[in-house]
Parts: structure tokens; sequence; C-alpha cells
């Protein structure tokens, strides 16, 4: 297949600098050719009361774009380039959105067109596939109030993603957040697209956010260190903070389960000044304004951080965390839910989701307005496990 001089014109045109630059929504022909697959997303990270980063999957190594407006008919098109290209030529699609208006509704369409032939001095193009028209609202900052859900540990069990979901899916919620090990480990990309991204965010239409939280099966096989191309987060890494309504979040990587230096690593893993690092970042977030002024705050962290072993990487983080107003910390791993009340060495809460099969597994849903926070953990049928309440508190 050649190229037409309208398809050359557009992708010369699209090199500038920008991150997330505008285009002519006009001059994009359509293609006889078999078109390609959207296999995961969109979905939402990142999403902030001004902008948001839609990401995507394809099939075929595509260039892409999203049209995007306050009304259905959208009338904005952006591309992503980096380093003066566009991005192109990959099967990972990430496109950010700003200049949002907190609380209104952005409207958007994700288009990826394949790329059938990328050589220096002749790209062919091949079929187009243009997603529905989706939709979403930047949060409100003062919103007053959140509704939340976490999974955990799904470990790539299909079934136990669906009872998930469907359970969720009957009352409205602002964002999932996935606390760890939805995956057994990171061998390569069809497994974090087909067993984890799909199943799990697809759900969500591309209305809500996919909070992502590593848990320490995702640090785990050859392919984990391309696992931060599938995410968009605060500051761009696996520990980060955000807030939504009255809640202050922070989200943790607790890192793997073993030390370092254990053989089922073989040499291959440096966590231990990694969350050192970690541990500094929540010493000096806990002082923030957001922080210490939201009515409540809520830590994710995929192993719980409990009391722990000598040498245990985590305690200088929870060490950081006593004596911040921590009021709930959400935690996975053990695969037993549980509930279990501060204790001498921490000062704050912790819920344990529960384990892959979909008979143990859990959500847990938390509904927070300025004076109340409610926590209810369910099993996936949902029998209630543990109920809470938290009366606000402040620095
Ligand atoms: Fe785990």
């Amino acid at each position: 297949m050649s190229v037409s001089a309208s398809r050359r014109t557009f992708l010369k045109t699209a090199g500038v600098a920008a991150a997330a630059m505008a285009l002519p929504v006009s001059g994009q022909e359509a293609s006889d050719a078999p078109a390609p697959r959207i296999v995961a997303g969109p979905y939402l990270q990142h999403v902030t009361p001004d902008a948001a980063t839609v990401i995507w999957v394809t099939d075929t190594p595509c260039l892409s774009w999203v049209d995007y407006g306050p009304t259905p008919e959208l009338g904005n098109r952006l591309q992503n380039s980096r380093h003066g290209l566009v991005d192109a030529y990959d099967v990972i699609h990430r496109i950010r959105i700003s200049g949002l208006v907190p609380g209104h509704p952005c409207y958007y369409r994700v288009t990826s067109r394949e790329i059938a032939l990328f050589e220096p001095y002749r790209v062919d193009f091949g079929g187009q596939v243009e997603d529905a028209v989706r939709q979403f609202a930047p949060p409100l900052p003062e919103a007053g109030r959140t509704d939340f859900i976490v999974f955990n540990d799904v470990h790539a069990n299909a079934d136990t993603w669906a009872r998930l979901h469907a359970l969720a899916a009957r009352a409205p919620f602002d964002f999932l957040a996935v606390n760890g090990d939805l995956l057994d480990h990171i061998q390569d990309h069809g497994q974090v697209t087909n067993r984890f991204l799909a199943p799990g965010a697809g759900p969500l239409d591309g209305a809500r956010p996919l909070v992502f939280v590593r848990g320490n099966h995702e640090a785990r096989g050859q392919y984990a260190r391309r696992l931060p191309d599938y995410f968009d987060t605060p500051g761009g890494g696996y520990y980060y903070a955000f807030t939504r309504g009255p809640v202050h979040f922070l989200v943790l990587d607790g890192g793997e389960d073993k030390l370092d230096e254990s053989n089922e690593y073989f040499g291959l893993v440096n966590f231990k000044p990694y969350l050192e690092q970690e541990a500094a970042w929540v010493a000096e977030q806990v002082k923030s304004d957001a922080f210490r002024q939201a009515a409540f705050r809520v830590v994710l962290c995929h192993i719980p951080l409990a009391a722990s072993n000598p040498g245990d990487y985590r305690a200088p983080i929870i060490d950081a965390l006593n004596g911040a107003g921590v009021d709930l910390s959400i935690s996975g791993h053990t695969h037993k839910p549980a509930y279990r009340e501060p204790e001498p060495g921490r000062d704050y809460p912790i819920v344990i989701g529960g384990a892959p099969d979909p008979a143990s597994a859990t959500l847990i849903r938390v509904e927070a307005d300025p004076a109340v926070m409610r926590m209810q953990m369910t099993l996936a049928d949902g029998t209630a496990l543990e109920s809470r309440e938290f009366s606000a508190r402040r620095a």
C-alpha cells in the first residue's frame, strides 16, 4: 500500500516539541485496510481537576490521536510527541488532555491507525479503528464527597475480575484502586494486556480512573521493567499522592516481601535504597497542606504497613506515617481479609482485602463526606465482612 500525499502531510506536520499537541480535526482519510483492534482501554490515569491521561493498547503498531471537547461533537484533536518525534509505531498509546474545566464533562474518542510499514523514507498506513465517544468529568477540587472501590490480589483470575466488577457496578463510585498482585508476575505484554488491563480496567468504560498500586508480584518477571509504560501517575512513579473530595491519598509501593539478597531475586532487585527514598518522601508528604488539611488521610499499599520483622525495608515508612494522622491504611498481600486496629508501633488501622479465588476475593468500598468516612469490605457475592466508620479529624 502506498502513502497518500495527505497522509504524508499529516505525519510531517505533526512534528512539534510539545508533549501533547493540537492537530487539525479534518484531513484524515479513511482506508479500506483491515482495522487494528483496541485490546485494552481506553482507561484514565492521573486525573486531576483540569487534566487526564488516556491510555489504550492496540493489537498492532499504530499512530494514534484523541479527539475531545465539552460536547459529544468533540472538536479538538491531540497527539503526543517526545523529543520532537510524534509517538508512532507502538501498541501502547498515551495522551494527556489538559485545560479541562473541573466538574464539567469531557467527551473524548481515541483513534488508532495501523502503520503497516515504517522505513526511513517510506511509511505505509493501514486500517484505522475509531473508538466510541466516551465521557468523564474531572473532579471538582472542592468536591464534598468521594466514593471509591479497592480490589487486590486478583492474580490474573478472570472470574474474579468479572465478579468484583459486577458487584462494584451496583453503586456509583469515583475511581477504582487496584491494590497490587493483579498478576502472578510480569512476563510479557500480552499478559499485562489480556489478564490485567482488559478485564481490570475495561469495565470502567474509560469513564472512571484506574489507580494502580504496585504489588510485589508486579515486581517479578522479565517484563516488570516495562510496566510503567502502561500507567501515568503524579510524578511518574509507583508512589504518589492525590486528593479526591475530603480524602487525601498516599499511594505507596511496598516493594518485595523478602530482602534484596534473597535467592529468589538473583541479585536483580534493589528495594532497600528505593524504600528509603520512599520513606523520606512520605515524611515530607505528611507535612504538606494537602495532607494535613484533608478531612481524611488514606494510605494504599499492597503489603500491610504493620509492625515488621527486623530489617524490614518498610519500617521507615511506618515510622513516617506514625503520628501523621492517617485514618486508614488499605492493603492486601496476605490473602486473609482482616481489620487490624492500631497497635504499639503503628497508630493507624489497616484493612486487608482477600484472596484471588472468586469465593474469597473482596471488594472494599469507601464513602467519605467532610464529617464521616465509611469503609465496608464484602466478598464478591456481597457478603459483608467488615464495616467501620471514621470521624473527621484535623492536624
Ligand atoms: Fe503480595
